[in-house]
């Protein structure tokens, strides 16, 4: 079980709100991971966007992936945990010179360019530097990922990636460039897919545009497939999503050629689960039409459900064993707007001042998206092994 009696026993004692880290959860998901890639020599970088909790970097550090960055910062850090540079890479279609330089100083494995003038750009800074900048070019195949419009990036629409009709320029680019090193061609669709049909898509997509770089007398060395594998939300407990039936989609639509490389970017699905943001109940205010809970904990901790109406399972951790009554709130938090609220009508045991509520499923894009506003505190972390 994610809670123990024993837990929340031990949470009683603390001051709320913090994510809660289940590291045993968090192991278990990176090795059946990196057990399902290995099988078909496929490797993972980790979307740090996701979390970059130094706790949650060190295990995934140890667990052999490398890292997918999407500033300099982000880099910065994973160099600093001790990832290796030559597994680093970045993306974003916004790098800053300054960025770009500091990447381009710490070698990393490769940036993931996303317009022909940031490619000419990275080109001059690296030959003003006198090095060689190795690229994987970021193409948006207009692939359809069937999730929620905020969370979609590989349609014409979408800002990310290199369009087809841009891919010759972008060739001739790459030839005359000298200090440019082409190493591949990257994707990224899209976050939260539960639908993996959608993958089979984006092979057939991948084949015809590394087909295309090859027709041009090009090396495509890597196929980087980007993230994006959802996690269940409705079904948080004990979930490890199932990277064996990923990856074997991969495998079996990917054409991919001798000493190629197959690599992905996934952030949410090796993370997603292992948190959970535990909170108390400051307030109870019963109303004719509506039931509030008032939490110590809002938008500016877990800005997932105000920014995309996400689903986050919430459980009044404080009367598990309560039988009875079960009354209908609105879970809201403490911040002056009305999106500052993470359910409606979610029924729970008749809840009092005090009890401690979790908002499940908060490992990815949970503690990282926390905000200052209202002048509000840090959020704190507590990890398992604290409280065992
Ligand atoms: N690679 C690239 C280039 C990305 O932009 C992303 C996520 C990933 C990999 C990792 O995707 P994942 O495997 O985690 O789905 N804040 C939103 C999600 C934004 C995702 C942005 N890009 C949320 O809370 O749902």
């Amino acid at each position: 079980m994610f809670f123990s009696t024993q837990n929340i026993t031990r949470f009683a004692k603390l001051e709320t709100p913090f994510y809660y880290y289940d590291l045993d959860l968090l192991q278990q998901t990176l090795e059946r991971c990196a057990g399902a890639a290995k099988v078909y020599n496929f490797h993972v970088h980790y979307a740090m966007k996701a979390n970059f909790n130094t706790r949650v970097l060190e295990r995934i550090r140890e667990a052999g992936l490398g890292a997918d960055c999407v500033s300099g910062g982000e880099v910065a850090r994973a160099v600093d945990s001790g990832f290796a540079n030559g597994q680093v890479v970045f993306a974003g279609v916004g790098k800053s010179d300054k960025e770009i330089n500091a990447a381009l100083d710490l070698d990393i494995f490769c940036f993931n360019v996303e317009s022909i003038q940031e490619l000419e750009v990275i080109n001059e800074l690296a030959a003003a530097r006198g090095r060689k900048a190795r690229v994987a070019i970021r193409i948006n195949p207009n692939v359809d990922a069937h999730t929620h419009h905020n969370i979609t990036t590989g349609l014409d629409e979408n800002k990310f990636g290199i369009n087809s009709w841009d891919l010759p320029v972008c060739a001739d680019m790459l030839k005359r460039c000298p200090a440019l090193e082409f190493v591949g061609i990257h994707f990224h669709i899209g976050s939260q897919i539960t639908n993996l049909d959608v993958y089979k898509n984006l092979c057939v997509r991948v084949n015809e545009f590394a087909t295309w770089f090859e027709e041009r007398g090009f090396v495509v060395k890597v196929l980087n497939v980007g993230g994006g594998l959802g996690i269940d939300y409705h079904n948080p407990e004990g979930q490890i999503p199932d990277f064996e039936a990923y990856f074997k989609i991969f495998h079996d639509f990917l054409s991919v050629r001798p000493n190629q490389e197959v690599h992905f970017e996934l952030g949410r699905a090796l993370v997603g689960q292992c948190a959970a943001m535990v909170s108390r109940v400051l307030y109870v205010k019963n109303g004719k039409k509506k039931n509030f809970v008032v939490l110590d904990a809002g938008m500016t901790e877990l800005m997932r459900p105000a920014l995309y109406q996400a689903y986050h399972q919430i459980e009044n951790l404080s009367r598990v064993d309560a039988g009875g009554t079960s009354v209908k709130y609105d879970v809201v938090g403490p911040i002056c707007e009305s999106t500052d609220c993470f359910g409606k009508e979610v029924e729970l045991p008749e809840s009092k001042r005090g009890d401690l509520i979790a908002l499940r499923s908060t490992g990815a894009y949970g503690e990282v998206m926390a905000s200052k506003y209202n002048l509000r505190d840090e959020i704190r972390s507590v990890y398992s092994d604290e409280v065992q």
